[in-house]
């Protein structure tokens, strides 16, 4: 049973280089202009808390074992789920996170071939709450397009982390993995054709239906 908290919680996900960076922060201004009256609190994963962003450090960076990966992946989850996601969503207050835990099954399952077994008992215990429920979010904006054309978007802007420095077969099992994520939750789930054009996509952004 999902959680059904005050506040509403939006994630952002797609492979790398899929432009989900290009929209969110004009999107976190769009729902902030929106409801005048809710609180908009912007975060991301790995991250969100002092600890979370060490660990982002060592994630992004440092070759480590699969296990050891996730188990900090969803360490820094925890932290960041109890520090700052829930308390925010407790008040009611709009939570809108770059990445969650989509982000864990589609790299470290799809991408490096973690059980799908493990990562949902990894869920399982991080997002669990007491009263049995688990704590989701309320909308995932998925950013969808071939790993060819990430490739070459990526090639273009930056100095690769670790994930980005993969070949395309990864981003590709990324991507079909986020995509089974998908089927398995359409009610959760917004695609995003992430080759159309940013303005394309900035459209159909601002027309996304909100139930809150
Ligand atoms: P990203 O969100 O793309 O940030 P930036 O735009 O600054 O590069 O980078 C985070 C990287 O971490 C991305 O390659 C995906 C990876 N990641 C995982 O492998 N597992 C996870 O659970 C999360 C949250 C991210």
């Amino acid at each position: 049973m999902t959680a059904t908290l005050p506040g509403y919680f939006i994630s952002f996900e797609g492979i790398d280089g899929a432009g989900k960076s290009t929209h969110i922060d004009a999107f976190c201004k769009l729902m902030q202009e929106r409801y005048p009256n809710r609180e908009v609190v912007v975060t991301r994963e790995p991250g969100g808390t002092p600890l979370g962003e060490q660990l982002r450090a060592l994630l992004l960076d440092a070759p480590m074992n699969l296990e050891t990966e996730a188990l900090l992946m969803f360490a820094a989850r925890r932290e960041h789920i109890a520090q700052v996601i829930e308390p925010a969503l407790q008040a009611g207050k709009i939570v809108i996170s770059d990445r969650f835990t989509d982000a864990s099954f589609a790299y470290q399952g799809g991408g490096r071939g973690l059980s799908i077994a493990k990562l949902n008992a990894l869920e399982q215990w991080v997002q669990g709450r007491n009263d049995g429920s688990l704590l989701q979010p309320n909308l995932t904006i998925l950013f969808d397009l071939p790993g060819e054309v990430a490739e070459a978007r990526r090639s273009k802007v930056r100095a690769p982390d670790k994930f980005e420095k993969m070949d395309l077969h990864f981003f590709e099992k990324v991507r079909q993995e986020y995509l089974r994520r998908a089927k398995e939750a359409p009610q959760r789930f917004h695609l995003v054709d992430a080759t159309k054009t940013p303005d394309a996509i900035w459209n159909g952004l601002q027309s996304l239906k909100i139930n809150l």
